[in-house]
């Protein structure tokens, strides 16, 4: 399974905060906003990820990750020239995917899924065809809202319907088999001129080839794409960190927790970091406790 990040977009509504920066580079209270979906798919087990951004920001974002070794990971990073839309990141991947499913999950989409990050893994391993993910918003109508049956087959996704059929909306996270490259290869761009993830679902909707999975009650699906939801997301983190002085989305002690990494190399990223710095004390603290 190859895991995706697409993040790169215009973040126009962060302007001018995304004047000169990705908004995937902006905090979200202690760490980069990519850290958050970066962890996601390591806590799927996902390590060779494709990283997709913008002309301006790929360079930056692979000064932060480089190759990922050292988190176990094989990360590599490809361009996207503009935001011609999410699906297109299947065709700008479509050689690092290959012959593999894959997982796409967007730059700013901020899970916190405790111990049902585990359990969607068996349902990432069975996926058939599409495999969407879904979470209980209390205003469905801003969002493309999935209407399912009794065994989760996806019905419709109805992009911001005016009387949504359910309360649950599809989130930034796709998973898809690699017949994935050559239906994004067959989509044309949509009235604004992007590839539509919609449409590509479309496909596989029409195949009876799609199910969702849901998040359940008590978990976080943050966007951090506007002002509000930006300090949101971040206020959201620190509150829980604060209270159980563990981290959100640590991808050192995710990689060394998974055993991704060894405890010597563990203790090598610790050492190459300064004194002082609170990252390094909770990574110190980490180590000594296991
Ligand atoms: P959006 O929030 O829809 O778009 P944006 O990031 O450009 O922000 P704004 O609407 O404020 O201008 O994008 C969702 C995520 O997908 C975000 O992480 C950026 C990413 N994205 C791309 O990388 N390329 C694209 O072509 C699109 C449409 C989105």
């Amino acid at each position: 399974m190859k895991g995706i990040i697409l993040a790169g977009g215009s973040g126009s509504r962060l302007y001018p905060l995304t004047k000169t920066t990705s908004k995937q580079l902006l905090p979200v209270y202690d760490k980069p906003m990519i850290y958050y979906p970066l962890s996601t798919l390591m806590q799927f087990g996902i390590r060779d990820i494709l990283i997709i951004s913008t002309p301006d920001d790929t360079p930056n974002i692979a000064k932060l990750f480089s190759t990922g070794v050292h988190i176990g990971l094989s990360i590599q990073y490809a361009v996207q020239d503009e935001p011609k839309g999410i699906a297109q990141a299947f065709t700008i991947g479509a050689d690092f995917i290959g012959n593999d499913d894959v997982c796409l999950i967007l730059g700013d989409n901020i899970f916190c899924m405790g111990e049902q990050l585990n359990t969607f893994q068996d349902e990432i391993n069975d996926n058939n065809g599409a495999l969407i993910f879904g979470y209980h918003v209390n205003d469905p109508e801003r969002f493309g809202v999935i209407e399912f049956d009794d065994e989760s087959r996806v019905i419709s996704i109805e992009e911001k319907p005016t009387k949504p059929k359910s309360n649950h909306v599809a989130v930034g996270l796709y998973c898809y088999k690699s017949d994935v490259v050559d239906k994004a290869k067959s989509l044309k761009p949509s009235a604004r001129g992007e590839f539509e993830i919609t449409d590509l679902n479309k496909l596989y909707l029409n195949e009876g080839r799609m199910k969702a999975c849901f998040l359940k009650r008590g978990t976080a699906w943050l966007d951090a794409g506007t002002p509000d939801s930006l300090i949101e997301a971040g206020q959201y983190v620190q509150i829980i960190e604060k209270r159980q002085g563990l981290k959100i989305s640590c991808i050192e002690e995710i990689a060394y927790r998974a055993g991704y990494i060894s405890k010597s190399q563990f203790k090598s990223i610790i050492d190459s970091l300064s004194d002082g710095m609170s990252y390094k004390q909770y990574l110190q603290n980490v180590y000594e406790e296991n």
